[in-house]
């Protein structure tokens, strides 16, 4: 039966499916495989079938970035892939003519966002938004870019100059293990889940090399302190310093060894992140010394 919807006859829109339908088995069936396709610009018909079938082909050649207008796609490939972020990528897209020839890489936002900044007399600020559902690599993405700069924008006068002071770029990538001690947990989606959101500023001089970089953190989760849904955990570091403490420590900071807090939800998981070692060196880079650790896990701890 006919109906006229909007004035106009469905007959139209059952022409009009009937044709998209034939350009999806055309694109679908097509000669070049989908996984080849490194920019979704180039999907045609637009459907979200066929941005999928792309995406879900690319994943199972092992191909995770893929370029989508100016917006780069990443997936999540569970795995580690430790070749993909050698130095040596690094550098291959950090000295690339065109670095957007190559094949699409994170690599390629972050070298593309320091050519901008580069390439103008008067310099001008670059973001770089790094948005996705939880669990989709947000953090892994914003540490991967981190670890990019502090290899491309190294300072070489640093190290000669204040041969005590840490490198600056160390000092940045330091402050990873102690925002994700502090504020991440693991939920059910992820066993790293921010549970804030932070705006990193990376701070260049004219010579295009790193000088600083400033933290904002904003909605953390505070509830979870006291309320976390099953099967979930508390924030990082309390099981850290449950786990990690000293016979010296636990008499310090009130912390039996092996009691149960009822605020400490499924300690006996055992999770890479709950290594205390790792805060407490970072911590130390940070600039922040043993007697002050000490005074901030003696509060961490008195909330048990
Ligand atoms: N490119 C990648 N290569 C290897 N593993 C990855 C990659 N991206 C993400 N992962 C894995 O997926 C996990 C979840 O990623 P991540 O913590 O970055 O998610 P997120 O988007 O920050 O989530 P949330 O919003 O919950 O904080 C990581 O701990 C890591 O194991
Ligand atoms: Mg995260």
């Amino acid at each position: 039966m006919l109906q006229q919807v909007n004035g106009q006859s469905s007959g139209s829109d059952a022409h009009g499916r009937e044709s998209l339908r034939e350009d999806l088995q055309a694109f679908l069936g097509g000669e070049a495989p989908l996984h080849q396709l490194d920019d979704l610009t180039k999907v045609n018909p637009v459907t979200l079938e066929t941005v999928l079938r792309c995406l879900q082909a690319r994943y199972t050649a092992d191909t995770f970035y893929t370029r989508a207008g100016c917006t780069l796609v990443a997936l999540n490939p569970f795995k580690p892939i430790p070749q993909l972020y050698s130095p040596e990528v690094m550098q291959e897209y950090h000295t690339a003519p065109q670095p957007q020839k190559l094949k699409p890489h994170i690599f390629t936002v972050g070298e593309q966002t320091y050519r901008n900044v580069k390439s103008l007399i008067e310099p001008v600020n670059q973001s770089i938004v790094v948005s996705g559902e939880s669990g989709a690599g947000k953090t892994w993405t914003s540490r991967c870019l981190m670890k990019f700069y502090a290899v491309v924008a190294a300072s070489p006068t640093s190290w000669e100059s204040h041969k005590i002071a840490e490198r600056i770029e160390q000092r940045i990538l330091n402050s990873n293990p102690v925002m994700e001690a502090f504020g991440n947990a693991c939920t059910l989606r992820n066993n790293n889940s921010s549970r804030f959101g932070k705006f990193i500023q990376l701070q260049l001089n004219r010579a295009q090399q790193m000088t600083g970089a400033a933290v904002q953190t904003y909605l953390l989760e505070k509830t979870r302190v006291a309320c976390q849904a099953s099967s979930e955990r508390n924030f990082h570091i309390f099981y850290q310093i449950c786990k990690g403490a000293s016979a010296d420590e636990r008499l310090q900071w009130h912390l039996a060894e092996g009691a149960a807090f009822s605020w400490l939800p499924n300690p006996e998981r055992t999770l890479e992140e709950d290594c205390f070692e790792v805060t407490r060196e970072a911590m130390l880079h940070l600039g922040i010394d043993a007697p002050t650790q000490n005074n901030i896990f003696q509060c961490v701890a008195s909330g048990l």
